[in-house]
């Protein structure tokens, strides 16, 4: 791990939710994208733009790769960023207050770095490989409940509709084992959750490298597993299912 400057990268970050945070309603542009439910605003946008260039400035090397818009090509041996602008828009469009904003760091197709800020409740989510994982200054790990005692946080991949089912059943399934299941509407903060030990699972059959590149490291330096439904590695270049969950 080189010797990153990781308290401008958090002040970045931070800087990045107050604009979440103080949003004019009013001035929200939305646009619909591809698939059902899958929607951007201009905030997406605004806050994307400024990562850009703020990460550019500390990394110069970098390439990027965000959700909304043009994205440089995967590349096994470079340096990326992997960002999400706003990991949850459907909330926030809803005004519901389950945001977050997540970045990870890529090196030689590893996530050697990562972070993910909850504006709302003011938390810094973030690991280094090999060094664990904090929120804000505390040091987090996943829990050492069974399942029986455990909750279960689930995406319903809203953007792939033929998966619904699939996932309702295996939710269902999930219920009947566990106390109870969540549903957030953030893949990143339901990763957290799985890191910082308040959850025992979380799983979403289809998501994208930037919902899950950052909260990937948190889980691992938490000492949890995340792998594919199928047990596989999640690959950072294609779209892929997930399974977090502690050991
Ligand atoms: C979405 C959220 C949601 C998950 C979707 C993601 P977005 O991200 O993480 O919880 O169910 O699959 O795409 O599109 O709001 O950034
Ligand atoms: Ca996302």
């Amino acid at each position: 791990m080189q010797n990153y400057n990781l308290k401008e990268a958090f002040q970045l970050i931070k800087s990045c939710g107050e604009i979440i945070k103080n949003v004019d309603r009013s001035s929200i542009n939305i646009e619909e994208k591809d698939g059902p439910a899958n929607f951007v605003t201009s905030y997406d946008v605004l806050v994307q733009n400024k990562l850009k260039e703020g990460l550019h400035q500390l990394f110069p090397n970098a390439k990027f790769i965000g959700e909304e818009g043009e994205q440089e090509a995967f590349d096994e041996n470079g340096e990326f960023f992997i960002v999400d602008p706003i990991d949850g828009t459907t909330n926030f469009i809803k005004d519901y207050h389950m945001n977050c904003i997540s970045v990870a760091h890529v090196v030689n197709a590893e996530v050697d770095f990562s972070m993910i800020y909850n504006p709302y409740l003011d938390e810094l989510f973030w690991a280094v490989k090999g060094e664990g994982a904090y929120c804000n200054e505390k040091r987090i790990y996943v829990s050492e409940q069974p399942l029986s005692n455990g909750v279960v946080l689930f995406g319903s991949s809203p953007y792939d509709a033929d998966l619904a089912k699939k996932s309702f059943d295996m939710a269902y399934e999930y219920f009947l084992k566990a106390l109870d299941i969540r549903r957030s509407g953030s893949a990143a903060l339901d990763m957290c959750a799985i890191a910082a030990g308040r959850a025992e699972l979380f799983f979403e059959l289809m998501l994208s490298p930037w919902d899950y590149a950052a909260g990937m490291l948190l889980v691992h330096e938490a000492g949890g597993v995340v792998t594919t439904v199928e047990g596989e590695k999640p690959a950072l270049n294609k779209r892929s299912s997930i399974l977090a969950r502690n050991r």
